[in-house]
């Protein structure tokens, strides 16, 4: 089959591809990740570039999304079109991926440093005519009896080497108990491991000194799979349907988990041989994915996941590379849609200690909602959509440079942008603001109506003007085409708002059945704790405003940054820990709301657009 070059620019970076590629793979063979939040059905108009010579002929989702006149500017959906010759794109900033903020702070615990992983220097005396003890029985006669001896023959092998080689000064390491490898010389010091979040939309790498439970540093990014679906349901669809879909999706996560990791490294100055173990926790399908467990049975009713509890299995056996003796220990599921990060939010916040009613949201593509009362746990998820992290809206994008994440309305609309860069388009905490304050002025009704300007009336005459008609319906312009980066007014539609209702709905309602599962209302709520980038992010007067958390007074409500992270930290640095993860996992009741009985009136409820009324 004949292979073209096809160019990006700016760039000027450049892929050889067979002919029939689209340019959407062709842009990943070259380093280059585009925004493909539809998974690459032609649907959401994200990965937009410019062609201009090079590609066939347009397809009908291309004429769906571009006008006549785009069309002839070379204005091409990556997804859709294919290489047909030598091929020059530009890729607009608004198609690229973009390095965005992540809560990594978190909330720090107190725990005893207690590895599963750790390393002890030996000083052994050479074998002599009165001491002529085998060198195994000598290694392990000097760490005593607490330590079992090793399995891996090749252990036994360098065993010799190792000690005539060192004059007899060595260092055990011991991994679960049991001899793991043998160093020459003290490398006590040396010893490293890396806790792991796999979030559908970020993950976050935290290298941890073992000896001491200090971060060495931090390195996070996208999740790549994102580029075959925003959410959990199509990277299932793309497991189970395509026939090697589930092993794409392992291969883009543990190429990122390499690289997070070799970053991490090289920023503290440390080798990956000196990795000697890894801590992961994310959702269900994640840590399926990651084990290149076919995640088949969670993809249909009755959503049935192959393991709920903790695995250990070989780093190498998984591809990752560190020490190639290191083992992964992969925390455990609570259920099919409420996964090990639920168990680091509530290791992390100790809510399964605390006293009263204490509920945790990580709101997320998927939000997860734990309650806890005098130590009983109730955990669940709901399907908010992707809208708060920026997704499935017609300006939204993540919470990076460029994106409006406050807004305010006075006389007119003001916004602050994160990076501080002229704006590109709307994220999470930016669209709960601009629809509280819409909703407030009354340019948005309750039911999530965007009203016309002339039926606007009780809002501000500026306010009012930013209500424009075109031939898709009514749009409220956050930000004009002169001030945006794209030069494309940041606007929000009627279908966007609808979005952000749903995902407000299924988080409120998800809250409210939560509670009456307790039998408890919001103001019995002791503490809340907001979970994730987005909690972190979000202005609580706008999430009360709308009704996505109730209204608590005092200081009820806490920002717990990336709990799920720390928790990654804590099973990492604590055995005790670890084993409170299982004693968690098995104690939490895992409840399926949709089951429940009034689920779908609470979520038609949630979806307005009002504080919650006490009592609710
Ligand atoms: S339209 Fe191309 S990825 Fe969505």
């Amino acid at each position: 089959m004949a292979r073209y070059t096809i160019t990006f620019l700016p760039s000027g970076r450049s892929a050889s591809v067979p002919a029939g590629t689209t340019i959407l793979e062709a842009a990943a063979a070259s380093d280059l990740s585009l925004h493909s939040p539809c998974g690459g059905q032609g649907r959401c108009g994200k990965c937009a570039v410019q062609v201009t010579s090079g590609a066939d002929e347009v397809k009908p989702p291309e004429r769906r999304v571009f006008s006549e006149e785009e069309l002839a500017e070379g204005w091409r959906l990556a997804c859709q079109a294919r290489v047909a010759g030598a091929a020059e794109a530009f890729v607009p900033d608004s198609s690229l991926m973009v390095e965005h903020h992540i809560a990594v702070d978190g909330i720090e615990r107190e725990i005893v440093v207690e590895p599963n992983v750790r390393k002890v220097a030996l000083r052994l005396a050479p074998p002599d005519v009165d001491d002529p003890r085998a060198d195994l029985n000598r290694v392990m006669d000097a760490l005593g009896r607490d330590v079992r001896a090793p399995r891996p023959l090749h252990l036994l092998q360098e065993l010799p080497g190792v000690l005539r080689g060192s004059g007899y000064q060595v260092t055990a390491v011991i991994a679960g108990g049991a001899l793991a490898g043998l160093e020459a010389g003290d490398t006590s010091a040396e010893a490293y491991g890396a806790a792991i979040d796999i979030g559908t939309t970020t993950v976050v790498t935290y290298l941890c000194h073992l000896p001491t439970g200090e971060v060495a540093a931090v390195a996070s990014e996208l999740n790549p799979q994102s580029q075959y679906g925003e959410d959990v349901i199509s990277r299932l669809q793309m497991a189970v349907s395509e026939p090697d879909g589930a092993a794409r999706l392992r291969a883009a996560v543990v190429e990122i988990v390499n690289e997070l990791i070799a970053r991490a490294a090289r920023e503290a100055g440390v080798p990956v041989s000196s990795v000697y173990e890894i801590a992961v926790v994310g959702n269900t399908c994640m840590t399926h994915l990651l084990l290149g467990v076919p995640p088949t049975g969670l993809a249909a009713v009755p959503f049935v996941p192959v393991f709920r509890g903790a695995q250990t299995v070989p780093a190498a056996a998984l591809g990752i590379e560190v020490n190639p003796e290191a083992p992964v220990f992969v925390a455990p599921n609570i259920g099919s849609f409420v996964g090990a990060d639920t168990v680091g939010v509530i290791l992390a916040s100790e809510i399964d200690r605390a006293e009263g009613l204490v509920v945790a949201v990580d709101i997320g593509t998927n939000g997860e909602i734990v309650v806890a009362r005098n130590g009983e746990l109730r955990a669940c998820s709901t399907a908010a959509g992707p809208a708060f992290e920026g997704a499935r809206i017609s300006c939204g994008m993540r919470a990076a440079a460029g994106a409006i994440d406050e807004v305010s309305i006075g006389d007119d609309v003001g916004y602050h942008v994160l990076g501080e860069v002229a704006p590109q388009g709307l994220c999470g905490s930016g669209l709960v603001d601009a629809v509280a304050e819409l909703v407030r002025v009354g340019v948005v009704t309750e039911t999530g109506r965007l009203l016309k300007a002339e039926e606007a009336a009780s809002a501000p005459e500026k306010v009012r003007r930013r209500l424009v008609q075109n031939e898709d319906g009514i749009q409220f312009v956050l930000a004009s085409a002169q001030e945006s980066s794209s030069g494309r007014p940041i606007a929000l539609t009627a279908r966007d708002i609808r979005q952000a209702q749903l995902a407000k709905g299924a988080i409120a309602a998800g809250i409210a059945l939560m509670l009456a599962e307790v039998g408890a209302e919001p103001e019995d709520i002791d503490r809340l704790l907001l979970a994730g980038a987005f909690g972190n992010y979000i202005r609580r007067e706008s999430a009360v405003g709308i009704g996505l958390i109730p209204a608590l007074a005092g200081d009820r409500i806490e920002s717990v940054g990336n709990a799920a992270g720390v928790g990654a930290r804590l099973v990492l640095l604590s055995v005790a820990e670890r084993r409170r993860a299982e004693e968690i996992a098995r104690r939490v009741e895992h409840v399926e709301l949709s089951e429940r009985e009034g689920f779908y009136d609470r979520f038609v409820d949630a979806m307005m657009l009002r504080p919650l009324p006490a009592g609710s």
